[in-house]
């Protein structure tokens, strides 16, 4: 089954007096549980692709579908809950809430959800944090952490609401390459455990091994597949 289906997806921005052009036309399909990294040189336009099937933002042409839902059709409450339900996201700068710890920022959009009792999500961030090894320092403000430390909250953050789509653009951009390592291994982890689909964008070849899918985009358009 697609989870992901865009069909001849263009953005543009206006920029002064001209238009940028940041995705030309993209098809492309991304079946339940796939594991797919976008790779491109910088201005592709890896982020914009990702925002949009995140419904961060919306194309300017073409259609997206999450799940065989066309997401052009849901009203803005809806749209708001498949962001909060169905996709985490995992942005190149961590985005944390500085004034929260550790512990709050991943409690944050289960809060947010309305649907579980204090304790429970108590429980399972307190979890989900020892899964990425930050049981230490859940009392810690994202501005007393590592890149690498910062990089593994967003990921519980981005996991508490058992999500069926991850995106996470250049997850290992601001890391040295061992700490990349290991984001990326837990990623790859919860990929073959969940079956989450996860998405990820690089600049950096060393991390394609991580993918079972691999796009290349170039000047807006996918311009090549690698599969293995
Ligand atoms: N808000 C915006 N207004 C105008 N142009 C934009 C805007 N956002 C992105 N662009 C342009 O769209 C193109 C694609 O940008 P995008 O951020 O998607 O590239 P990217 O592949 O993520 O690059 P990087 O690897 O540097 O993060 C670029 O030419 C960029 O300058
Ligand atoms: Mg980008």
């Amino acid at each position: 089954m697609n989870i992901i289906e865009l069909n001849n997806v263009t953005k543009n921005y206006p920029l002064g007096n001209t238009t940028v052009h940041a995705l030309r036309g993209i098809d492309l399909n991304i079946s339940k549980g796939d594991l797919v990294s976008i790779i491109g040189p910088s201005g592709s336009g890896k982020t914009t692709l990702l925002n949009i099937i995140g419904c961060i933002d919306t194309p300017t042409s073409g259609s997206v579908k999450i799940e065989q839902q066309d997401i052009s059709t849901l009203s803005d409450k809806k749209t708001t809950d498949l962001r909060l339900f169905k996709i985490g996201f995992i942005f190149q700068t961590f985005n944390l809430i500085p004034v929260l710890n550790v512990l709050e920022n991943v409690e944050f959009p289960l809060l947010l959800m309305k649907k579980h009792s204090k304790d429970e999500i108590r429980n399972k961030s307190i979890k989900l944090l020892s899964e990425v090894g930050l049981q230490d320092h859940i009392n810690h403000k994202p501005a007393e952490l590592s890149g690498g430390q910062r990089q593994r909250v967003a990921i519980a953050r981005a996991l508490i609401t058992e999500p069926s789509i991850i995106l996470a653009d250049e997850p290992t951009a601001n890391l040295d390459s061992k700490t990349g390592e290991q984001i990326l291994n837990i990623m790859k982890e919860i990929n073959s455990k969940e079956h989450t689909t996860f998405i990820f964008s690089t600049h950096d070849h060393d991390v394609l091994k991580y993918a079972k899918r691999i796009i290349k985009i170039k000047d807006g358009v996918i311009d090549g597949e690698e599969n293995q």
